[in-house]
């Protein structure tokens, strides 16, 4: 190997060389038990052993290199190794079954630690604690879930290239803790460590930042959690972030949310006022709103802003909305870009006005985004007294029952009016006629002509 050699040639290359000599995989051998491997690096010569399922040498002060295979002990103690080998450098584990790692004494020269496609799944808290020597920290192909939370915080540590990738990394926020103290400047493959569950492929450490965020940001009354994390064409992670605030007796929507909140439930509070959905700039990315069981009476102040034109879901169950905007909405939704599959609408257990000036144009933008509204049948007229149509699903209404009404039949004041009229103007030809035989038959005057002058 001419060119490792050349690399060698200086001190400087020499922890390099080694790195790169190591990284030789050696097959695991046929038999049990411990083989030598002889390498001569320069004029050092680097002793190796190779050893099938159990290290079966004695005390060797001259080893400075074992590959272990095949070892199926659930715990591994790295003290064990040193007792016998005090003088090792570099413990390689390959195609083994372990489970747990421990760490050695004090007194021990290892710069290399590398344990591949063996199943470990967790090392002691201190596991670094005595290894102030250790380079090289290579994690590969395991089943990691997570590290310990302090792992990296030794004094003296001289640890230079960590590798995490290909683990089952859990990104619950609860889980990630270790990565908030790691140096991650060490880890070579930062951008190639991924979660296992859930966000399945997503880096580990960019989920980890955008949690630390959401937790920093998230009002203190509300739960705020990543929800999704998906690339866009351009191939950057853009956050799907949901804060809940929910039966807080809430009298205004949140003063500020996460950055980049896209879903915000809201339910059972006191809100009435949605104006800030409009002004404030934490709602800019706002696409699902949901507000059932509130006190909102109407949504015409999202007229003045471009958010009907841009929602995914907005949810009104049970609020105290007597009208919808029906024109301005119509034209908001025919220029929405998420139409028609996703948008979403509640619009149940509201006291909607059910009369022939305002019934038809609402029943027809029901009708129209029927595909959009989930509860359209569960959306009734209001609550009325001697109303035929009270609580009545609004689109099963015909145009006869809302445009004559019982309310219709009864007497309104300018009716009454019309009724005094038309009874005074008989009342008046009636007397004339009264009159006029009463002179027929008497030629007597009426009274009130006799008192005339
Ligand atoms: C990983 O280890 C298992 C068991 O030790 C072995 O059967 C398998 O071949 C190894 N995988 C690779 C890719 O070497
Ligand atoms: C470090 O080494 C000392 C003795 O050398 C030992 O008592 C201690 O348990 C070791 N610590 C760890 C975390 O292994
Ligand atoms: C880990 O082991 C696999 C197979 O066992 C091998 O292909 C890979 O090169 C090893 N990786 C390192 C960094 O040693
Ligand atoms: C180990 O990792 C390498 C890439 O580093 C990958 O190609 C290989 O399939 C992995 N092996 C196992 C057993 O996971
Ligand atoms: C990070 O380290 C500091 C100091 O060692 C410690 O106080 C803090 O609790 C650690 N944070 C986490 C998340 O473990
Ligand atoms: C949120 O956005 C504001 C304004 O864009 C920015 O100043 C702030 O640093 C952001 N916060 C986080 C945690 O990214
Ligand atoms: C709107 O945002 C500002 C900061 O940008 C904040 O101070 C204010 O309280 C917010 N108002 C409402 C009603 O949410
Ligand atoms: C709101 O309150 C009602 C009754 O108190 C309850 O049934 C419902 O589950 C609550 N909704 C939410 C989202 O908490």
């Amino acid at each position: 190997m001419p060119r490792i050699k050349f690399h060698c040639e200086s001190f400087l290359f020499l922890f390099i060389c080694i790195v790169i000599t190591s990284t030789n995989q050696h097959n695991c051998p046929e038999t049990e038990g411990c083989q030598r491997l002889q390498s001569h690096i320069q004029n050092e010569t680097h002793n190796e052993i190779i050893c099938r399922r159990v290290i079966d040498v004695e005390f060797s002060i001259d080893v400075h290199v074992i590959h272990l295979c095949k070892y199926d002990n659930a715990t591994f103690y790295l003290k064990h190794v040193i007792k016998k080998l005090p003088n090792v450098r570099q413990v390689i584990i390959f195609d083994s079954k372990l489970s747990y790692l421990i760490g050695p004494n004090r007194y021990n020269h290892i710069n290399l630690l590398r344990i591949n496609n063996s199943t470990l799944k967790r090392v002691a808290d201190n596991l670094l604690h005595n290894m102030s020597q250790l380079h090289v920290l290579d994690l590969r192909n395991n089943s990691f879930d997570r590290l310990p939370n302090q792992f990296t915080q030794y004094p003296g540590l001289q640890l230079k290239d960590v590798y995490l990738s290909n683990n089952k990394w859990n990104c619950r926020p609860e889980n990630l803790m270790w990565t908030r103290n790691i140096t991650t400047s060490l880890i070579r493959d930062l951008e190639t460590v991924d979660c296992d569950d859930p966000f399945n492929g997503k880096p580990v450490f960019h989920i980890s930042k955008f949690q630390q965020d959401i937790m920093s940001e998230c009002p203190r009354y509300c739960d705020c959690e990543l929800f999704n994390i998906v690339r866009d064409f351009e191939d950057v992670l853009n956050p799907i972030i949901a804060v809940k605030c929910l039966n807080q007796g809430l009298l205004q929507l949140p003063r500020h949310l996460p950055n980049l909140t896209k879903i915000l439930h809201l339910e059972n509070n006191s809100i009435s006022d949605l104006s800030p959905i409009v002004t404030n700039r934490s709602y800019k990315d706002l696409l699902e709103l949901y507000l059932d069981h509130n006190n909102i009476a109407s949504i015409a102040i999202l007229e003045g802003g471009d958010w009907l034109q841009r929602f995914n879901v907005l949810s009104l169950r049970s609020n105290k909305l007597v009208q919808l905007p029906t024109y301005a909405l119509d034209n908001a939704l025919s220029r929405n870009e998420n139409m028609p599959d996703a948008v979403l609408f509640y619009l149940a257990d509201n006291p909607w006005r059910c009369d022939c000036a305002y019934t038809p144009h609402f029943q027809e933008m029901l009708m129209k985004y029927a595909p959009q509204i989930k509860d359209l049948h569960e959306v009734r007229c209001r609550f009325a007294v001697g109303d035929e149509n009270s609580l009545l699903p609004i689109v099963s209404l015909t145009r006869n029952s809302i445009c004559r009404q019982a309310n219709d039949y009864a007497i309104k004041p300018l009716d009454l009016v019309n009724i005094i009229l038309a009874s005074l103007i008989v009342l008046v030809l009636g007397k004339l006629v009264y009159d006029y035989y009463f002179f027929k038959k008497t030629g007597r005057l009426p009274w009130i002509v006799s008192k005339m002058p």
